[in-house]
């Protein structure tokens, strides 16, 4: 049996970010991840990185290539049919800015940096289970090559996403689930060539959500909504790149480059928040607690957010045995993850179609980006949660 302080369930990049401040304040963490490196590394999410995120980033030591490769975005483009408003974030915010950099980057920079620094990290790690949390001593099992393998902890960190062990090993009766399951999905498209636009823009029109976002000044990452039953497979790459012009307003779309995409996949959209996130010695932490629909980009933003939460508590129990901060764990976590899941619900509200939209409804919207156009408080209030909320 292997002994650790932490065990932390996941290699997403909670699981990675939480490792690597641990590591750096001393607390001895073991990472337990189901899949491979490279199936991680494999999947794409979203790019836009919070302030605060890039802060954290640095801090655990990870923000080098970061820092020469982010693109700092000072603002983004909001369509509505055809017409464009500018959010000027920099200026709406008294100079914040956010850094668009994929989170596949992000995850491989934390691994990259978990090998440098020698700690463990045990891929391809099946039937994770978790036991003794509620009481003082936890444990968890895991099976590899063939053999069951235990660890004892200290404490667990469930950063095993939406689909993990760690929230399901709870018991029903201890958690209060909240949920809004959107009725489409995004058609994401990755493409090596130039964006269309040197800032993001997300697009409201009446064929439905688009919106235009990047990874370099080579490639680019375009989204259109689609219906929850539509197929990758329907969707040719000319398709694709029609349906995103006639979303878009004229410039946009004229700026428009095409060429062969090299992955398309589509997502579905979801709000949902598990509450509370401490069950004795386990704690949830990102997807596994929440998730947020892309509009926004805040689903890792929150992740990292969750982990500076939870490595200060942690940190402040090793240092000072005081268990002040893994009390107040849940509480400090949910009051930002409510925020953002306001803000990312109401952001979807805004530029989606949805198929039961009654003309009040459609109006509503309109009268929404008409009020953005006109009043500068209203785009304050949007640059504010977009440029990320204070920790
Ligand atoms: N045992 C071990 N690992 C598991 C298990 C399990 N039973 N179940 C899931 N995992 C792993 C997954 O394979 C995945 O690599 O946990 C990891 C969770 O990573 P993410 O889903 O990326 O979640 P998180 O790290 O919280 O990242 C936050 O931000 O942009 C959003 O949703 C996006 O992934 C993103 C999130
Ligand atoms: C992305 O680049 O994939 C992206 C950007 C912004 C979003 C969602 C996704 O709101």
């Amino acid at each position: 049996m292997r002994r650790c302080q932490v065990a932390i369930i996941g290699a997403g990049p909670s699981g990675l970010l939480l490792g690597a401040l641990l590591h750096k304040a001393g607390i001895d963490a073991i990472i337990l991840e189901r899949q491979s490196r490279d199936y991680v590394l494999a999947r794409i999410r979203a790019g836009v990185l919070e302030q605060g995120t890039v802060g954290l980033l640095q801090q655990a030591g990870v923000g080098a290539r970061l820092q020469r490769e982010g693109l700092v975005h000072e603002g983004f483009a909001l369509t509505y049919n055809g017409q464009s408003l500018r959010i000027d974030i920099a200026d709406l915010t008294d100079g914040k800015t956010v850094t668009v950099y994929g989170q596949t980057e992000v995850t491989r920079d934390l691994m990259t940096h978990r090998d440098t620094i020698g700690a463990t990290a045990i891929y391809e790690a099946k039937e994770v289970s978790l036991e003794g949390f509620d009481g003082g001593s936890p444990r968890v099992f895991y099976s590899k090559d063939g053999l069951r393998h235990e660890i004892a902890c200290d404490f667990i960190a469930g950063c095993d996403g939406f689909h993990g062990v760690s929230r399901a090993s709870v018991p029903d009766e201890a958690l209060s689930i909240f949920e809004r399951v959107y009725p489409f999905g995004w058609l994401g498209v990755l493409a090596d060539v130039p964006p269309c636009s040197h800032e993001l823009i997300y697009a409201g029109h009446e064929r439905g959500f688009a919106l235009c976002s990047m990874r370099s000044l080579t490639r680019s990452r375009y989204y259109i909504q689609c219906s929850l039953d539509d197929r990758v497979e329907n969707w040719s790459d000319q398709a694709f790149w029609d349906e995103l012009r006639r979303r878009l307003d004229p410039e946009a779309a004229e700026a428009i480059v095409t060429g062969p995409s090299i992955e398309k996949s589509i997502a579905p959209l979801r709000s949902f928040v598990a509450e509370p996130l401490r069950f004795g010695r386990m704690f949830l932490v990102g997807d596994a607690a929440h998730i947020v629909p892309p509009t926004g980009a805040k689903g890792l933003n929150l992740a990292a957010s969750d982990v500076h939460y939870l490595s200060e508590a942690l940190i402040e129990f090793y240092g000072e045995r005081s268990s002040a901060g893994i009390d107040d764990y849940s509480r400090r976590a949910l009051a930002r993850i409510w925020k953002a899941e306001r803000f990312s619900w109401s952001l979807t509200g805004l530029l989606h179609q949805f198929d039961l939209m009654t003309p009040f409804e459609r109006r509503m919207q309109e009268a929404e980006f008409v009020y953005l156009q006109g009043s500068r408080n209203a785009r304050a209030s949007l640059a504010e949660n977009y440029v990320g909320l204070p920790f």
